[in-house]
């Protein structure tokens, strides 16, 4: 099911700018027994991305509607939110008039391994770099070019997931998610201020760790040694939750305990989905 600016349809105009030039920001939302998980922190991201690109954020109460209306009945599913800057403008040059354009679609849950959360997951290093623009960095945004073509690498090793560089090889973020590791007692991610996606679950860990007695949560550099070397590390997203990685490059890491005091923590809280 869809609602394009409210009415159920799929289609949108070919002069949007969303598919001209990817200009909008999207979201995208875990659905469990017909509640959309962390709806304010998703409205709050899609405003924050649309007041960085000039373009009118939605009010939030009828975003809240819409999803109301996509979730009801669902016992678990993926809502996805977009915004783009609708039809206007000639060329790049945004003009003026342009009247956004609001999509709220549902999908089904994707068939992630049953025993992620618990047992883990592979991860490889991707070729395709991440390239540094502090003008798009942390907002989630229509241009996921890097993002396919690192997905599209021909990849033998059956990883679920792949970590992306920025162009100086530093650690950024996963294909599809957040990183975190665990040297001790700090737990760091990696700063998102010149390219990635500022996650709602990497906001949301970043939070609770500050809650745990022991964790000092940490936002820093971040180098495919030092997170090979860690006691553990984790990925993150809203759909996944947390995902203990087991595997970096073939090497074996330990599952630390961090990991899933946090998939408590939040499952407990009603941030992430039970499994
Ligand atoms: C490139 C990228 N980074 C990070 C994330 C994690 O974001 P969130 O925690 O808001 O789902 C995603 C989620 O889809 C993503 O696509």
């Amino acid at each position: 099911m869809m609602l394009v600016n409210g009415e159920v349809r799929e289609e949108i105009s070919a002069q949007d700018r969303g598919l001209h030039f990817g200009d909008g920001v999207f979201e995208t939302v875990a659905v469990d027994t017909a509640r959309a998980l962390c709806l304010d922190r998703h409205i709050r991201r899609l405003g924050e991305g649309c007041r960085r690109l000039a373009i009118a954020p939605p009010a939030a109460a009828t975003l809240e509607e819409e999803c109301a209306r996509i979730c009801d009945g669902v016992e678990r599913g993926v809502l996805k939110i977009m915004v783009t800057r609708g039809v206007g403008g000639r060329g790049y040059a945004p003009g003026e008039g342009a009247s956004p354009t609001r999509i709220v679609a549902r999908y089904p849950w994707p068939a992630y391994p049953a025993s992620a959360r618990s047992r883990g997951v592979a991860v490889r290093v991707c070729g395709t770099r991440l390239g540094r623009n502090a003008r798009l960095a942390g907002i989630k945004h229509l241009n996921r070019l890097e993002q396919v073509l690192a997905r599209s690498e021909e990849d033998a090793s059956g990883c679920a997931e792949g970590i992306m560089l920025d162009e100086d090889g530093r650690v950024i973020e996963g294909v599809m998610s957040n990183v975190f590791m665990r040297h001790g007692r700090v737990l760091t991610t990696p700063d998102l201020s010149a390219c990635g996606v500022a996650g709602i679950m990497r906001e949301l860990v970043l939070e609770s760790a500050a809650t745990l007695e022991g964790i000092e949560p940490r936002v820093g550099a971040m180098s495919v040694d030092e997170l090979s070397s860690a006691d553990e590390c984790f990925l993150t997203n809203s759909l996944i939750g947390i995902w203990p990685i087991n595997r970096l490059q073939g090497q074996a890491i330990e599952i630390g305990p961090l990991a899933h005091t946090l998939q408590s923590l939040l499952v407990e809280s009603g941030a992430m989905t039970r499994d």
